[in-house]
């Protein structure tokens, strides 16, 4: 009996230890990579739900960005607001850069961002703040430049040409390096279609950190190698289906 009380209240005191470990776990500082994310705005209505509505700006017609996410960690801390001041002068490069196409607000969009993974980012004295979160992937764009690296490979957007996943990989890896995903989706025609791209960094934002791939609740998936894969052109006028 009363071993059985001492029994439990170790389990207990091990339980307790467990959530703490947990909590630090989930916290600020224990992530070693980041995803940086990108997407290509012909293709993000292709595979979104009927519920959603989509508009696709005129401006988007370059590789924006979904997210910067510190890897294994989420929405680490809930009382951590963003306001629009937070933002000082980025919001006219944040919204071509960083555009939602849900017909919502983008500000919607960037704070949903913000909540889920740059709560998570601030242990980094180079993400510490939301004006320095949002500025630094403004800037990780420049610096993994997919639009610039497919130009220069001769890879543009087309309804009718499809890619080797090799040639769009041998067209990244000289600015992104190994360690990158790239996403797609399947349309009606049962075409593969390039939608995203993720590539790893490590906190001071070189490329190339290792690590396991967490579960990937997206519609996304990576490109596969054995089906040729389409970079479509914008369509605002059907973004759900860019080539029909
Ligand atoms: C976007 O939202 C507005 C207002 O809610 C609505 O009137 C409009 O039809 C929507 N556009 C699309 C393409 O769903
Ligand atoms: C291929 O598609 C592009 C648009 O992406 C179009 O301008 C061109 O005429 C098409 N070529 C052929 C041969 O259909
Ligand atoms: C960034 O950090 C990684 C891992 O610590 C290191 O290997 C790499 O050399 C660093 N890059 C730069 C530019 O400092």
């Amino acid at each position: 009996m009363v071993r059985g009380a001492v029994l439990l209240l170790l389990w207990l005191a091990g339980a307790e230890m467990l959530r703490e470990e947990q909590v630090e776990r989930s916290g600020f500082c224990s992530w070693k990579c980041m995803k940086f994310v990108q997407m290509w705005p012909a293709s993000f209505c292709v595979a979104l739900g009927p519920r959603f509505d989509c508009v696709v700006p005129e401006s988007a017609d370059s590789w924006t960005i979904h997210g910067l996410w510190p890897s294994s960690v989420m929405n680490c801390c809930s009382c951590w607001h963003l306001f629009p001041s937070d933002l000082m002068d980025l919001p006219k490069q944040l919204a071509q850069h960083w555009p939602t196409f849900l017909n919502a607000s983008n500000f919607k969009f960037w704070k949903e961002e913000w909540q889920k993974h740059g709560t998570c980012a601030g242990c980094m004295e180079a993400l510490s703040s939301p004006s320095k979160y949002f500025g630094a992937a403004l800037d990780l764009r420049t610096t993994y430049n997919i639009d610039r690296a497919f130009q220069r490979a001769g890879i543009l957007p087309s309804c009718n040409h499809s890619y080797q996943l090799q040639t769009l990989r041998e067209a990244l890896v000289p600015i992104l390096g190994k360690e990158h995903q790239l996403q797609c989706v399947t349309d009606g025609q049962a075409r593969q279609i390039l939608v995203q791209l993720k590539v790893s960094l490590f906190s001071n934002f070189s490329a190339g950190c290792l690590e396991e791939e967490a579960r990937d609740f997206s519609p996304y998936r990576p490109c596969e190698n054995q089906r040729r894969i389409f970079y479509f052109p914008p369509n605002q006028k059907n973004p759900r289906d860019p080539c029909p």
